[in-house]
């Protein structure tokens, strides 16, 4: 009996001294031995496993929650757990644990999921969003977790731009009441078919080749012979190459200064031909988000072999 109780004080004493003397190496540049590793993994997968089994989760299918939750992912979690088209952040690969790569794989469970981004994971990185976003809010977000992976980037940033934003109860950024936002609400692109995104794609594609200072990526987006009609105010340009050196040429070099954000308000598309109702920003490509204005807009496209082309944009 003696003889146990001073192995134990010697193994407490032992502890200590290693305690103490600072030989754990904490740096998140080094990672744990596997006894720590695997006792943290129990500890974390059994916590949460516990903790999240009385959750209730509702119907994470509708796309009022898509949408919400694409706004908010794009503003507080891409810089860890990334996107489509982004492999890498200077956070994700400073960080122990990593983060998962959220666009590639989806959490396994959706209450675990909730639970988590609720109440974060101590030393981890992961925040406890609790503390700042209703449960709505965070409902949203494991609905868009549901629906990220394998998305193109094209599709991850239309989402966004359909999205209210960075958007939750009293969040700074809330989006503005005007109809564009009304329009939102509907949340045509997170109900769109894949045939609509595609087409929601190449007119996000098309935007984002107007600021690229080259014209030969915009002409690949547009029905570039005569058909091509495009409509500024009560200004005509018929034809593409009449609009390409009479107007685009002009304002390539300021384009490039700016990023488009689109907001789909209607889009329908049958046989090929695609109808699309949208507004737009034009915000600093860098820098805080000022606008340097808006407008509504509506195109047509065609589908062709090399996708879809814009045959008519008319624009405010
Ligand atoms: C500062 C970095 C950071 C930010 C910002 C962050 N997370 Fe995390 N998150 C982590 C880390 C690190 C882990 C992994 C922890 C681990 O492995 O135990 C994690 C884990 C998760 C998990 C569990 C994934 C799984 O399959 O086990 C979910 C879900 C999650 N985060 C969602 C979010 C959401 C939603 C947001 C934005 C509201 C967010 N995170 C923001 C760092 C971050």
């Amino acid at each position: 009996m003696m003889r146990i109780l001073v192995v134990l004080v010697a193994l407490v004493f032992v502890g200590a001294v290693l305690l103490w003397s600072g030989a754990y190496n904490v740096a998140a540049d080094d990672p744990h031995t596997r006894v720590v590793h695997r006792l943290i993994e129990v500890a974390r997968d059994r916590s949460i496993a516990s903790r999240s089994a009385a959750v209730q989760v509702p119907d994470l299918s509708t796309s009022e929650l898509i949408r919400k939750g694409a706004g908010n992912y794009s503003a507080m979690c891409e810089e860890c757990h990334l996107k489509p088209g982004l492999d890498d952040s200077e956070v994700h690969r400073g960080l122990y644990p990593q983060p998962p790569n959220l666009a590639v794989d989806q959490p396994e469970d959706p209450a675990e999921a909730f639970w988590i981004i609720k109440h974060g994971l101590k030393a981890t990185g992961m925040p406890a969003w609790g503390r700042s976003m209703d449960d709505e809010t965070i409902w949203g977000m494991v609905a868009f977790l549901r629906w990220l992976p394998g998305r193109t980037a094209a599709e991850y940033e239309a989402a966004v731009a359909a999205s209210s934003g960075h958007s939750h109860d009293g969040a700074e950024e809330e989006a503005e009441h005007s109809h564009e936002a009304a329009a939102r609400e509907s949340g045509p692109v997170a109900q769109s078919s894949p045939a609509e995104r595609e087409v929601i794609s190449a007119l996000e594609e098309y935007h984002a080749s107007l600021t690229s200072g080259d014209i030969a990526s915009v002409e690949r987006h547009v029905m570039a012979d005569e058909r091509f009609v495009m409509i500024e105010g009560d200004h005509v340009n018929r034809g593409w190459a009449d609009y390409r050196d009479h107007h685009l040429r002009g304002e390539l070099a300021d384009l490039r200064k700016v990023r488009f954000r689109l907001s789909v308000n209607q889009i329908e598309q049958e046989d090929g031909l695609a109808y699309v109702d949208f507004g737009y920003h034009v915000l600093p490509r860098e820098g805080p988000e000022k606008d340097f204005g808006k407008g509504q807009a509506t195109a047509i496209l065609v589908r062709t072999d090399a996708g879809w082309k814009i045959r008519l944009l008319h624009t405010s």
